[in-house]
């Protein structure tokens, strides 16, 4: 059976995308933003996932206002970078995992939630900036990656509850896949942010943090955030951040939180980024880190029990 091992949420604002491509990494206003994800590096070599579902928005690069899909998985075998008007990116491109998602389709479309199937699609910076700061700037990407583009860019996107029942159905179908495979899902977007208009330039910090703590916490209480509440509180562009909901609906309930990173400004972007596992993992990694056996007292009571009963029969 397939599973889901973790929740990563992630900004993917485009300049962090181009001051990978023009090696600016090491200038300290960028060094800031990137010395945050060195330990999410790490953390994500070691988790070493067979699947990565990576949940964005596309900007007007495989659809456009002419024509703008609610949710859209990318059900092809490979996604190349989109010319988003200097040329593609300089990145690997996409390889995905039909299988899986064809299984995710037809699971989450019994479900009632009415995907669009994409056999064809590039993806741009929404997709290849996360996983940049998650994967480096490898030759190849490490694992397969299936696409799920949702539109936050044309009113009206879908709500945050929306979101978080389809992160449940998209667990469901991952779930019910027979290939034993680790899945990681990725939220993107995000955080505060407005690029245009009076408010251009709006953070905020407040909104953008309590919005992790419940993340973590409380996600249902992000479930009740409208529209005009992300807008007035996170800008207009912060309401991609109804995509890391569909990332927390697809963890349990109760999650533990292994990272959390929140940096202003990249770009005009505050960024903010977060690793989610399930509890029993990380209580799982904690006694190992401890020095402690997994099997609970009880248990190894009962084994040396067994252990005498047999050698008393010899
Ligand atoms: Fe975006």
């Amino acid at each position: 059976m397939a599973r889901i091992v973790a929740g990563i949420s992630s900004s993917h604002v485009p300049a962090i995308g181009a001051a990978i491509d023009n090696k600016r990494t090491e200038e300290p206003y960028w060094k800031r933003v990137f010395s945050g994800f060195e330990k999410s590096k790490e953390w994500m070599a070691k988790t070493n996932p067979d699947v990565a579902i990576v949940v964005y928005n596309d900007h007007a690069s495989a659809f456009s206002v002419e024509m703008i899909p609610t949710f859209a998985l990318g059900c092809a075998a490979e996604f190349p970078p989109a010319d988003e008007g200097w040329g593609p990116r300089p990145v690997p491109v996409v390889k995905g995992h039909p299988e899986l998602a064809s299984h995710i389709a037809q699971s989450v479309i019994l479900d009632e939630f009415d995907l669009t199937i994409c056999n064809k699609m590039e993806v741009d910076h929404g997709l290849t900036v996360p996983m940049n700061l998650l994967f480096g700037s490898p030759k190849a990407w490490p694992c397969p990656v299936i696409p799920l583009a949702v539109n936050v860019v044309l009113y009206p996107p879908p709500t945050a509850h929306r979101c978080y029942m389809l992160g449940k159905a998209i667990r469901k179908a991952v779930e019910s896949y027979p290939e034993h495979l680790r899945v990681v899902v990725f939220g993107t977007g995000g955080m505060s942010h407005q690029i245009s208009g009076p408010r251009a330039g709006l953070i905020n910090s407040k909104f953008d943090k309590a919005f992790l703590d419940n993340l973590t916490k409380d996600p249902k209480k992000l479930t009740r955030i409208s529209h005009l509440e992300f807008m007035r509180e996170a800008g207009a562009e912060g309401i991609e951040m109804v995509m890391w909901l569909i990332m927390r609906g697809a963890l349990d309930d109760q999650v533990e939180e292994t990272y959390r990173f929140y940096t202003v400004p990249a770009s005009n972007t505050a960024v903010g980024h977060i690793i989610l596992e399930p509890k029993r993992r990380a209580a799982g990694k904690t006694q190992r880190a401890a020095g402690k056996s997994k099997r609970p007292a009880k248990l190894k009571r009962a084994a040396a029990r067994v252990k005498s009963a047999v050698r008393r029969s010899k």
